[in-house]
């Protein structure tokens, strides 16, 4: 079987996901990591297309945990991380290490740019029509190696075994008065940060700061401090800023 796996708070991961997935083989079983999952056992037949955004230059916590509960049993992994202009770091070199210390093979790996899911003014609109050409091409290539049985384990760029020390973000979204306590945050909280009696509450500490809350609020009622996202915005800007590229490893 094959498996689109993905953690995609805003969106963003997904589009590059389902560009590479559409065109790789025919049907594709979805796996959410939004969501909590139940252990899965995978088998040496089954190809898991995985995919992360890179927070801070590394997989996000609590992806983490849930790639934890799969037992791949030599399952072949395409593994895919989106990152938001800057650089993607440990990410990928990570992720091979917690898969292959789950029991999948890493056929091949991708790192891909999409619209940065903080600051909205770097790699806006990616993935554009330049990307889904050179993602259409990567897929061809990843299939053509899995056509030819091998397995041959990708340099990655990044570091193994120890990794960029990421602390998390001081982004924390709060709701304003237009909140209209609908819940739907509180629901696709991807780490139950917000309150579901009272989405008005969100526990600043357990926040990931992925987003989602704000890319999803029907009314718009969730924003971040105006101040911090400007002054930020400004002093990364020099590390966002020009169009940075989409990398195949095989
Ligand atoms: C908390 C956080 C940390 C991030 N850190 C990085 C980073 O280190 N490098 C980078 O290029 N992009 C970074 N980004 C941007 C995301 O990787 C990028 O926007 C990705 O597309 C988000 O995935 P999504 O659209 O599926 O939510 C970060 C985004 C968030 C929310
Ligand atoms: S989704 Fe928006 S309106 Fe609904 S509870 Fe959350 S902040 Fe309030
Ligand atoms: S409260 Fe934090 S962790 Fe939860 S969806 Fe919003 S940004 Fe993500």
């Amino acid at each position: 079987m094959y498996y689109n796996i993905y953690f995609s708070p805003t969106g963003g991961t997904k589009k590059v996901a389902d560009i590479l997935a559409g065109n790789l083989v025919g049907d594709f079983t979805e796996v959410d990591l939004c969501r909590d999952i139940n252990p899965m056992e995978l088998t040496a037949d089954d190809v898991c297309l995985i995919s992360v955004p890179s927070f801070g230059g590394r997989v996000p916590a609590v992806n983490v945990e849930r790639l934890r509960k799969m037992n791949g049993n030599g399952a072949r992994a395409i593994l895919n991380c989106v990152y938001g202009n800057r650089h993607w770091d440990d990410t990928l070199t990570e992720l091979q290490d917690v898969l292959e210390d789950q029991g999948f093979v890493c056929v091949a790996a991708i790192a891909a740019v999409a619209e940065h899911s903080i600051f909205r003014q770097f790699a806006t609109g990616r993935p554009d029509e330049e990307d889904t050409k050179q993602l259409i091409e990567f897929a061809k290539q990843i299939r053509q190696k899995l056509d030819a049985g091998s397995a041959d384990r990708p340099k990655l760029a990044g570091s193994h075994g120890t990794y960029k020390e990421y602390n998390g973000a001081p982004y924390k979204p709060e709701a304003n008065d237009d909140c209209t306590l609908c819940g739907l945050c509180a629901k696709e909280c991807p780490v139950a940060a917000i309150n579901l009696d009272n989405p008005k509450v969100t526990d600043k500490e357990a926040c990931i700061s992925c987003m989602r809350c704000i890319s999803l609020c029907p009314v718009h009622a969730r924003d971040l401090d105006a101040e911090l996202l400007k002054t930020r915005g400004e002093a990364i800007a020099p590390h966002l800023s020009g169009r940075k590229e989409n990398y195949l490893f095989l």
